[in-house]
């Protein structure tokens, strides 16, 4: 069920990852996949029929994403919650605008880059809350969250998988959390991109199941590989906050695309075999990933793999302090640590959504560039 693209396949298909003629990309977070029939054929009929309008009001995206959250996670949320967005960045931002008191944001450390930039974007000050890249559990620092909200800041921004740790928040941490933010009174907002996509042996608790005055950011687009089709979406149990984001002028709202919420519909509802046979693919890989580390980076540590397609390495063990960089000379190229934590030297992110044939390939130019 899961077509590997080929190398020319990839190539048309997902050009930003693919840019660079000989580079093996294991970088941004794309698959070599192509997407799921059902979201092929979605999209072909609506370029067919000539749906190329403005979105409606009223849509199917929050009834299917409702009916994907009851199968997966055992988890109600109304259909009316979801307010369609045109990205997990742009939503994020949308909300803490619109939605989240004024004052600093706790942006957990490492995260995805874009996380820092967006806070900034809004006008807002970071305050870094430090996991540990390389403890096994990289739980949020509770006491320094509360010491963050006893100094001002009101927002969290949670990543719920964390990229680029690919590590599942406890359904007790997340509730820690959400104590603290009652306490408070500061709001969280959670980035659900990667929740479709935790795998066996790990369990996803959405925020909101704990803490239902929180904001959840997500989108289809991740799991079911098609950023192209611009569509997200903010998940508001409460009608106040889907009333004020309703008076936002529309040149401060981020237009969403009709196909986006096609695309998003089908993925939500028609897909859940095409899903399981990813996570089953992405599962071995996982465990491929283990070997090969074992066996040609031997000093590497790889953290637990609970999420996403993300894995992190800790490459220290060979005292190179941009390992990325040495990779990228070898054929390969990898996400820096330190993009995701500035200073933090000798850590990669590798994509490991490819063919086995290519993840072999990954580590054995990954190995060239910091082996001795
Ligand atoms: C945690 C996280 N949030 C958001 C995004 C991007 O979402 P969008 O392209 O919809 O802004 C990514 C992309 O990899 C991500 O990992």
């Amino acid at each position: 069920m899961i077509h590997d693209l080929t190398d020319e396949e990839a190539r048309a298909a997902l050009p930003l990852k693919w840019e660079t003629p000989g580079v093996v990309p294991a970088w941004v977070a794309e698959m070599d996949y192509r997407q799921a029939e059902p979201i092929t054929e979605a999209l072909v009929d609506a370029v067919r029929r000539g749906a190329l309008g403005y979105p409606p009001h009223g849509d199917d995206l929050g009834a299917a994403y409702a009916g994907f959250a009851a199968r997966h996670w055992g988890w109600e949320v109304a259909p009316e919650a979801s307010v369609p967005t045109g990205g997990v960045m742009s939503g994020i931002r949308l909300a803490l605008e619109v939605l989240c008191p004024p004052g600093p944001v706790v942006v957990p450390l490492p995260c995805y880059p874009p996380f820092r930039d967006v806070v900034e974007v809004t006008g807002r000050e970071v305050v870094p809350v430090t996991l540990d890249p390389d403890s096994d559990e990289a739980v949020l620092d509770l006491a320094a969250v509360s010491r963050a909200f006893a100094s001002g800041a009101r927002t969290l921004l949670l990543c719920n998988p964390h990229n680029p740790l690919g590590q599942v928040p406890s359904r007790e941490e997340l509730a820690a959390v959400a104590a603290l933010a009652r306490e408070y009174d500061a709001r969280v907002v959670s980035d659900e991109i990667h929740a479709p996509l935790v795998l066996p042996g790990a369990t996803f608790t959405p925020y909101l199941a704990v803490d239902e005055r929180a904001i959840v950011v997500t989108s289809p687009s991740k799991t079911f590989n098609m950023p192209a089709t611009h569509g997200a979406q903010l998940v508001l149990p409460d009608p106040a906050d889907r009333e004020r984001l309703a008076a936002v002028p529309i040149p401060a709202q981020n237009t969403w695309s009709i196909l986006g919420v096609i695309a998003g519909t089908a993925a939500w509802r028609d897909c859940d075999d095409w899903l399981a046979a990813l996570r089953q693919r992405l599962s071995a890989q996982r465990e491929l990933l283990t070997e090969l580390v074992a066996d040609r980076l031997p000093k590497a540590r790889m953290r637990p793999l609970q999420a996403t397609y993300l894995a992190w390495l800790d490459l220290r063990g060979y005292a190179v302090a941009d390992p990325a960089a040495a990779a990228l000379a070898h054929g390969v190229r990898v996400a820096p640590g330190h993009d995701y934590q500035p200073d933090l030297e000798g850590h990669v992110r590798v994509n490991i959504a490819t063919t086995p044939e290519r993840l072999e390939q990954i580590v054995d130019r990954l190995a060239l560039g910091v082996r001795p």
